[in-house]
C-alpha cells in the first residue's frame, strides 16, 4: 500500500477528511491534489472539531510530511490563517510543504468570482466565491500567478501589474466592478510572501522519490466525482479534477505508482450549490435527512440539499476512479429513517438506463428506480464490527456493494474518527 488515494464519489462533503486522517496514521506523507479552499474537510479526533480548507488532513498526526500539491489553488491569506489556527490549538505545521508550481488566488480573483455569480443571475451555480474558478481560468490562460513567482518579487510585481491591466477593465467595463489598486495587492501579498516563502519547494520529486523509497503516501481528493470539470454535472461543478486521475497531474506522480484508490460516499446523497440531483427529496424526507445528518456545509454554511443513495453515480464514480474500495458514511443517520429508499438505475423514455447522461436535458428526463429497505433505530456508533451491526444495515450494505461492484473497506457509524469499522 504505498501510494493510496481518497476521493469523493458524490457531490463532495462524503466525510472524506475523516478517513484521510484515519489513514494518515499510517502515511508518510499527505498530499492534496486539487481544489482549493472551496474545501471544508471536518474531523472529529478525540471529541475535538476541526474543519480544514487548504492543509491536508493529516496535520493532526505528528511527523508526517503534508503537501498541498502543484494542482491546488492557494489563497494565502487563508492559507496563513489556518496555520495559525491550528498553531494555537497545539497542532505543529512545520511539516508543511506548498507546490512552487501551486496557483495563487488573487483578490481580483474573489471578486470576478462574486461578480461572475451575480451575472448569471437565475442560472448562477452556487459557487463559494472563494475565487476558485477564475484562479483556474488564469491558470489556463496563461497568465496565472504561482507559487514560485509569489516569493520572487520582481516577477510577481510585474505579474500583478499585467493582470491587473486587463482584470480591471472586464472588472470595471463589463461587470460595472471596482477597480483595484496594484500597490496595496502588492504590499499585501509580500508580507503573506516573506510568511510562506519557507514552505515553497518542488514537492512532485519529494513525492516521486518517497513512492519509489517504497514509503507510504496518502493523496487527499477534495471536491468529489459529480464536481469534477470533466465528469461532473457540468457546468455545475468545480474548475479541477478531483477525480484520482487527478492525481498524477495535481501532484506530479505516474498512474502506475497508484495502489488503492478509496472512493467514500455517503449512505444518502446531499449536494450544496445548485445543479440536478435526480434522487434529491426537496420535501419533509430531505429535510428529515438534513437534520439527521446536520447537514450544512462546512465552508459557506450553506444548508445542504438532501436526498437517496443513487447507486447509479456511485457505479460511475467507481469506473472513472477505478476504485478498489469504498467508503460508506453516515450510516449511523441512514438507519433512523424508517424506510430507506435505495436508487438502483434510471428510467428515461420508458427505458431503463445505467449509465449517467452528459445533457442536463437528458438527465433531467431520468426518473429514478428504487428499492425499498427497513431502517434499523438502534444506536450502532459503538459498532465497530461488521457481523454487529442490524441485520437490515448489512442487508442496506451488501446491497450497495453488489449494484457498484466494489468492496466496502470502511464503515462510519458517527463523527469521531474512531467511530469506523474496518471490513
Ligand atoms: P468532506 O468534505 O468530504 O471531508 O466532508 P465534510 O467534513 O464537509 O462533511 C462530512 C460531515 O459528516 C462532517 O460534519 C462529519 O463530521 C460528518 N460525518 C462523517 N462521517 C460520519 C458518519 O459516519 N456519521 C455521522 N453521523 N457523521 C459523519
Ligand atoms: P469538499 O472537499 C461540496 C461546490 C460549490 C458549487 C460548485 C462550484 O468539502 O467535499 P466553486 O467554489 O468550487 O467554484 O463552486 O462546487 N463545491 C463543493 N461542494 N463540497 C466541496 O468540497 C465543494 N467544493 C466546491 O458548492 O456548487
Ligand atoms: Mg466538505
Amino acid at each position: 500500500m504505498a501510494a493510496r488515494v481518497v476521493v469523493g464519489t458524490q457531490w463532495g462533503d462524503e466525510g472524506k477528511g475523516k478517513y484521510i486522517d484515519m489513514l494518515a496514521a499510517d502515511s508518510d506523507i499527505v498530499v492534496r491534489f486539487s481544489g482549493g479552499n472551496n474545501a471544508g474537510h471536518t474531523i472529529v479526533a478525540d471529541g475535538v472539531k476541526y474543519a480544514l480548507h487548504l492543509i491536508p488532513s493529516g496535520i493532526l498526526h505528528k511527523g508526517k510530511t503534508c503537501i498541498i500539491g502543484n494542482g491546488v489553488v492557494i489563497d494565502p491569506g487563508v492559507l496563513i490563517k489556518e496555520i495559525e489556527d491550528l498553531n494555537e490549538k497545539g497542532i505543529c505545521t512545520d511539516a508543511l510543504l506548498i507546490s512552487d508550481r501551486a496557483h495563487v488566488i488573487m483578490p481580483y480573483h474573489k471578486a470576478l468570482d462574486e461578480l461572475q455569480e451575480k451575472f448569471r443571475g437565475s442560472n448562477s451555480l452556487g459557487t463559494t466565491k472563494r475565487g476558485i474558478g477564475p484562479a483556474y481560468s488564469d491558470k489556463t490562460e496563461r497568465c496565472g500567478i504561482r507559487m514560485c513567482d509569489l516569493i520572487d518579487e520582481e516577477v510577481f510585481i510585474e505579474k500583478v501589474r499585467a493582470n491587473l491591466e486587463v482584470k480591471n477593465l472586464i472588472i470595471e467595463k463589463i461587470y460595472g466592478g471596482e477597480k483595484f489598486d496594484a500597490d496595496s495587492i502588492i504590499s499585501e501579498y509580500l508580507e503573506y510572501s516573506e510568511i510562506l516563502k519557507k514552505y515553497v519547494a518542488d514537492t512532485s520529486t519529494i513525492i516521486f522519490e518517497a513512492v519509489k523509497a517504497g514509503k507510504n503516501v496518502l493523496f487527499e481528493g477534495a471536491q468529489a466525482t459529480f464536481l469534477d470539470l470533466d465528469y461532473g454535472t457540468y457546468p455545475y461543478v468545480t474548475s479541477s479534477n478531483p477525480v484520482a486521475g487527478g492525481v498524477c497531474t495535481g501532484a506530479g506522480i505516474g498512474p502506475v505508482y497508484i495502489d488503492e484508490v478509496y472512493g467514500v460516499m455517503k449512505a444518502y446523497t446531499s449536494r450544496v450549490g445548485a445543479g440536478p440531483f435526480p434522487t434529491e427529496q426537496a420535501n419533509e424526507t430531505g429535510d428529515r435527512i438534513r437534520e439527521l445528518g446536520r447537514e450544512y456545509g462546512t465552508t459557506t454554511g450553506r444548508p445542504r440539499r438532501c436526498g437517496w443513495l443513487d447507486t447509479v453515480m456511485i457505479r460511475y464514480a467507481a469506473g472513472i476512479n477505478g476504485l478498489t474500495g469504498l467508503a460508506v458514511n453516515h450510516v449511523d443517520t441512514i438507519g433512523k429513517m424508517g424506510r430507506i429508499k435505495l436508487c438502483t438505475a434510471y428510467k428515461k423514455d420508458g427505458r431503463q438506463i445505467n449509465t449517467y447522461p452528459a445533457n442536463l436535458k437528458e438527465l433531467a428526463k431520468c426518473e429514478p428506480v428504487y428499492e425499498e429497505f427497513d431502517g434499523w433505530d438502534e444506536d450502532i456508533s459503538n459498532i465497530r464490527r461488521f457481523e454487529d451491526l442490524p441485520l437490515n444495515a448489512r442487508k442496506y450494505l451488501n446491497r450497495i456493494q453488489e449494484l457498484v461492484g466494489v468492496k466496502i473497506k470502511l464503515i462510519g457509524v458517527g463523527k469521531d474518527r474512531s467511530q469506523t469499522i474496518i471490513v
